[in-house]
């Protein structure tokens, strides 16, 4: 009895590893995460063609809310119609976009199959990460030496990220486009002078995707008008060339 969490990679199908593909063709069931019932699994479109005409898909809800307590319900239910399919020898996989290990569905999966259904084997294929992609698009070092890199939601309270984004040399905000004005703000007001460097990405490694390079002198005090979920956004101090 076990169970396979794929890491799918950012958008590009060819960018899934041969563990990943040959999992997802061998699946007998695939589970994908979706927001609400009836949405399209973005993890799905990136696989999709390489999926077998008898293989059954199941969707699975993780609504997009920041309370906890509200999902709990939902994501032991989740892990549930996992564990079942688990237990009746199937073939079954858990699909997820990037890399398992980043703020994904995966781990709220994981910690119920853990707690709950422990009689279950895990085994969990890493997938290249929106951070990297966006690092290989964008043709950026994210960090060299003695270098540190900091990876913070953008969708939460910035106060509490001050510290760690003062004390990094390059720092990548994930989460919701529509949160990177806030960000931009208080780069300003922790003291990242105006020559820092500001990549902005969306879509990265899919045929939509847009690239953006800046200072935040150029940007500060202006809106934005990024307002994609799918974006990240990487500061780098200026202070080598
Ligand atoms: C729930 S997190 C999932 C991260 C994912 N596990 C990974 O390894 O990249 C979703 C956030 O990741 C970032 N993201 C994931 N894929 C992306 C892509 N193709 N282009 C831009 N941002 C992406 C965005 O910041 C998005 O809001």
């Amino acid at each position: 009895m076990k169970l396979f969490c794929i890491g799918c990679g950012p958008g590009d199908p060819d960018l899934l590893t041969l563990k990943a593909l040959n999992l997802i063709k061998d699946a007998e069931v695939i589970f994908v995460p979706t927001s609400r019932p009836n949405k399209e699994s973005i993890v799905l479109s990136i696989v999709q063609k390489f999926i077998m005409s008898k293989t059954q898909i199941k969707n699975l809800i993780f609504p997009m809310v920041k309370n906890r307590d509200s999902l709990q319900d939902q994501w032991k239910y989740n892990a549930e119609e996992i564990a079942k399919v688990v237990r009746e020898g199937k073939r079954t996989i858990y699909l997820t976009v990037g890399d398992p290990s980043l703020y994904s569905t995966w781990i709220y999966i994981h910690r119920e199959i853990r707690k709950n259904h422990s009689d279950i084997e895990i085994e969990i294929i890493p997938g290249i990460t929106s951070i990297f992609a966006f690092a290989a698009e964008a043709r950026l070092s994210l960090v060299e030496g003695d270098e540190t890199l900091s990876i913070v939601p953008a969708c939460y309270d910035l106060n509490k990220v001050k510290k760690t984004v003062m004390s990094s040399d390059t720092i990548v905000f994930l989460k919701d486009g529509r949160y990177f004005d806030n960000v931009i703000e208080m780069l300003s007001d922790v003291g990242f002078t105006d020559d820092s460097q500001i990549a902005i990405a969306t879509d990265v490694s899919t045929n939509k995707n847009t690239l953006e390079m800046k200072t935040l002198g150029t940007i500060k005090g202006k809106k934005q008008q990024n307002q994609k979920y799918f974006s990240i956004m990487v500061v780098k101090r200026n202070d080598r060339k």
